[in-house]
Parts: C-alpha cells; sequence; structure tokens
C-alpha cells in the first residue's frame, strides 16, 4: 500500500515518519532552555541525522520562541520544519504561519485536549465547544501549509467514541496527520496498540491521513509505547533525542531507531535516519543543555557496549554476534578517542573536526577554536574527542551577555579562598575581589557581586570529560528564578574555571529566559 503525503509524496506502507520534537517538547522541560544559536545547531545536526520534521518550537509562546522557529525555517533545508499551535489561541496559528514563512517545506500542529478530565478542568469547556475548535483550526491551518498536524492532548486517556468524532472532525477539516499523545505517560503497550486500530478501522477517512504517536515516559513505557503504536498502524513516531522532555521526558529517538533497525523482522519499517550520527547528535545535546545521559543509557550511553565481565569479553572477541545485537559503530561509536596533541596542526584539527560530524566552521570561528585547542593541548598532554567536543560547543555558544574575562584563585588550608574575577557584562568590564568557603564559593560569590541577581543554586555537580588527573572538568550549575529553572554548563582543566563558566553559562540562559511568556497568559 502507498500514500500520497502532503510533503513527502508518494510514501509506502513500510516507512515511518520520524517525528523530532527536541526543540519544542525537549526544550518544555526544566533547566533544557536553549538561545537562538544553540537551536539552530541542534536543528541543522537532526536535518544531517535524517529526521523527517523538526519541531522547531512554539512561536505564540514568546518573541524567543517566534525568532528561533523563524530562524530555524529561514536556515534549515532538508526536513519539514514544524511549529506548534493551540488549536484555540487567539494567534496561535497566524504566530505558527508567519514564523514558517520561508521554510523550504513547513507543517503547523495545532492541539487541544479531548479528555474527560482536560475538557472539564483545564479547557472547562463542553465537548461539543472542542469539536468546533477542531474543525476551526485545522481550517485556519491549511491557509498557511497543506501539511497539518493535529494532536488530542490527552488522547490516549480519552473515551473512544468521542475520540473518533475528534478525529473525524479534524480530518474533514484539513488535518494530514493525527497524533494521539500518551500525554501523561498511562497508556500500556497493548492498550496504545488498540488504540491505534480502533481509529483506523473506525473513523472515516482514516486511510487518508498518517497516524502519529507521542509518548511520554512517567512509567518508562515510551519507547514500548511507541513501538506497539506502529504494531497498531501508527506510521509517523514523535521523539527527542537523549529522550529529554517535560517530567520524565519523551521517547528517546535513538532507542526507537536502533529497535527499528535491529528488530527489522519483526516490525518491517524504514527510515532515513543515518545511525552512525546517533551518538554525536547526543553529546551535543548534553554539552548544549548541561545534562549528560547517564552511563547505562541504552544506545548512547558510555557503558551501552562496554563489556566488563571476562566471559562476556571472551566472547565478543570469538565472535562480536554473541553478546552485542548492534555494532558500536553503527551509533557512532569510534575506537580511536585518542587523537592529538600540541604538536597537530591546523589541518589535523580541522580534519578531525570534519570526522566527528562538525560542519566546517568560519574562518574566525576556526582560528578561535583552534586557538583554543592549543591552549587545552598545552595544558593537557593528550587531547580526546571528547575534549575537543567540550571545545567547540562552549565555542559555539554564540553570543552571551555575561562572559568570563579572567580568573585569579588563591587557596589552600590556611586561609579563606581568594578570587579575584573580571567578566563583561555585555561589552562592560566588572572586576571583583572576594573570599569564601573554597574557591568555589568564592567565584559564586563574585559572580553574584559582579551581576547581582535573585537566582537561587538548585544542582552543583562536576564530572570528568575522560580519564586522568589532566582531565578537563565539566561543571553543571543549575539556577531556579520564579519558578525557572536553567542548567548551565562548563568545561576546563581548571575546575573552579569549569564552575565560573558553568555559572555564567547558567546566568546566560537564565536572562534568555526572562524575555518569554508563558503561553497561559496570552490564551484565548
Ligand atoms: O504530550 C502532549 O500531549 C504534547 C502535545 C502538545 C502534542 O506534547
Ligand atoms: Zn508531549
Amino acid at each position: 500500500m502507498t500514500f500520497q503525503h502532503p510533503s513527502f509524496g508518494l510514501i509506502s506502507d513500510d516507512r515511518v515518519v520520524i517525528f523530532d520534537t527536541t526543540l519544542r517538547d525537549g526544550e518544555q522541560s526544566p533547566g533544557f532552555s536553549m538561545n537562538i544559536d544553540e537551536k539552530l545547531r541542534v536543528a541543522h545536526a537532526l536535518a544531517e541525522l535524517g529526521v523527517d520534521v523538526i519541531e522547531a518550537g512554539f512561536p505564540v509562546a514568546s518573541t524567543g520562541d517566534f525568532e528561533s522557529v523563524q530562524t530555524i525555517a529561514d536556515n534549515v533545508r532538508g526536513s519539514v520544519i514544524c511549529a506548534l499551535a493551540r488549536s484555540g489561541g487567539k494567534r496561535d496559528i497566524e504566530a505558527a504561519g508567519e514564523a514558517l514563512k520561508n521554510a523550504e517545506r513547513s507543517r503547523i500542529h495545532n492541539f487541544i485536549s479531548t479528555s474527560p478530565l482536560h475538557m472539564k478542568y483545564k479547557l472547562r469547556m463542553e465537548p461539543e465547544t472542542v469539536l468546533e475548535i477542531i474543525a476551526k483550526g485545522n481550517q485556519q491551518a491549511r491557509h498557511f501549509t497543506n501539511d497539518v498536524e493535529w494532536s488530542a492532548e490527552d488522547g490516549c486517556r480519552t473515551e473512544p467514541d468521542f475520540l473518533c468524532r475528534c478525529v473525524e472532525m479534524a480530518i474533514k477539516n484539513g488535518a494530514t496527520t493525527i497524533n494521539i499523545p500518551d500525554t501523561v505517560g498511562f497508556s500500556t503497550p497493548e492498550e496504545i496498540q488498540a488504540i491505534f486500530a480502533m481509529l483506523r478501522e473506525r473513523v472515516p477517512g482514516a486511510d487518508e491521513v498518517i497516524f502519529s504517536t507521542h509518548n511520554h515516559n512517567d512509567l518508562g513505557l515510551a519507547v514500548a509505547n511507541t513501538l506497539a503504536s506502529i504494531e497498531g498502524g501508527a506510521r509517523q513516531i514523535e521523539c527527542t533525542i537523549n529522550g529529554i522532555g517535560e517530567r520524565a521526558g519523551n521517547a528517546a529517538l535513538e532507542e526507537i531507531i536502533m529497535a527499528l533497525r535491529t528488530r527489522r523482522d519483526r516490525y518491517g519499517k524504514s527510515n532515513n535516519i543515518k545511525t552512525e550520527k546517533l551518538l554525536g547528535l547526543s553529546r551535543l545535546l548534553a554539552s548544549i543543555t548541561g545534562f549528560d545521559v547517564q552511563p547505562n543509557k541504552a544506545i548512547v550511553g558510555r557503558n551501552a557496549f562496554a563489556h566488563e565481565s571476562g566471559i562476556h569479553q571472551d566472547g565478543v572477541l570469538k565472535h562480536a554476534g554473541t553478546y552485542e545485537i548492534m555494532t558500536p559503530e553503527s551509533v557512532g561509536w569510534t575506537s580511536s578517542s585518542m587523537v592529538m596533541g600540541k604538536h597537530s596542526g591546523r589541518a589535523a584539527f580541522r580534519d578531525k573536526l570534519q570526522s566527528m560530524g562538525y560542519k566546517p566552521l568560519e574562518e574566525a570561528a576556526f582560528n578561535e577554536a583552534f586557538q583554543r585547542f592549543k591552549d587545552l593541548a598545552d595544558q593537557k598532554k593528550i587531547v580526546f574527542e571528547d575534549d575537543i567536543r567540550a571545545l567547540i560547543d562552549e565555542n559555539e555558544r554564540g553570543h552571551n551577555q555575561l562572559q568570563l574575562v579572567e580568573l585569579e584563585v588563591q587557596a589552600g588550608t590556611t586561609s579563606p579562598s581568594k578570587i579575584t574575577l573580571t567578566l563583561s557584562d555585555n561589552g562592560e568590564i566588572k572586576k571583583v575581589s572576594t573570599q569564601g568557603n573554597g574557591p568555589v564559593d568564592a567565584v559564586f560569590k563574585a559572580i553574584n557581586e559582579a551581576f547581582p541577581h535573585q537566582a537561587t543554586l538548585g544542582l552543583f555537580s562536576v564530572a570528568n570529560v575522560t580519564q586522568g588527573t589532566d582531565a578537563q572538568a565539566r561543571t553543571t550549575v543549575r539556577l531556579e528564578e520564579n519558578g525557572r529553572l536553567v542548567d548551565g554548563q562548563g568545561a576546563d582543566v581548571d575546575t573552579v574555571v569549569s564552575a565560573a563558566k558553568a555559572y555564567l553559562h547558567a546566568l546566560n540562559k537564565l536572562l534568555v529566559k526572562r524575555q518569554r511568556t508563558a503561553p497561559e497568559e496570552i490564551i484565548s
């Protein structure tokens, strides 16, 4: 069987559309906010990975969100760029259409809640009103693009007859993709498979649209529910890199993709993902958001392919298939993680960046990155790929209001630690000297003095980027201000410098978040 898709043309039944929502649902989760430059980098990497649809954001939520979607639509090619909008929001669909104006191919994704609980308590609407809004929302979206997705928020807890009526209404009024989210991560694989099978059987026009699945991980079932949905007839998968997202997160893209590939015998579905880029994207996102994945995370965790037991090691040496169901190389792990030293030149550095999947840097950015690599190589004998990643990721953070210029530390066992810190606040140089209980306490006090704010520290953690006593330290700092959470990250061979960088990164993110208005404030 084949299907005529508004963005992809004729697609066969064995194809699943990969819809990534890292930049929307993922970015919505506490502490994960990104600035425009960071979002653009992730969007380019997602397009190169081969995702079919990139959900770039929720334009009506704030000027910052609008500009990020617009920037991605203007610059990223290869994937359909999608924007989220409430079906009944006053300006949502218009804002989405406007932000997507220059996209190569665009999609508007409109949604409204359909479960009894959400309609009664959240929307305070009667079911008939919800049906009217579904009709209007999809009609309005079709003025801007032929590719329109509609979502039944809390769809998996919606009464089946009403869900069928809602889906039918969305299809009649122009939706081409129908998404049934498990918004609160409540469903089980058997239930969700049955929901899709039921909709495909009962709803008139169901064979003219693509059904989509979107699963949250509150019970740890997001990936299992996604795979079960495919067996129920869903042909679009909504997911995020590293499984980031609201609360316990969304279904992890890398896990679904490798399950589909490794178990093609069972699912028989194809997609366009270049799996050897999965690890690079996971690392890029971890570095930008400040959240490393846990070591035992499937596919991209550092232990995912590590065999500790002697019996396993022996087996793998004799035949990799004894304990490995996929090769580490197929998802981007390379055996040569040791790369360069202080004698490596510009050409070798450029080659290395390319082999690690980075786009060629502009000359000025390359020169800056190369200088930082040389400085690092002076401090560290061996520079690993992970060191280079940390260095480039810091280099690429784009313009930030607060920047570390200089830091002098005096610490020891006999007296309080003393710090002299110089930072640039939008180009204005500020120099302060303070002391504290240890150098990290002193450096945070110095930053607070140079840039007073009300945010409180929620988390402070330090990990090593690679092995050895000369390894770079990667610090994560979480700040909270009026319910807004942000995480900042910094890496440096000096732990105190890495802490200062992380603190400033978190403050810079907070400054971006302050510009945002909550969507509820503009609800119609
Ligand atoms: O989880 C959810 O219901 C959503 C919708 C907006 C699709 O993210
Ligand atoms: Zn969601």
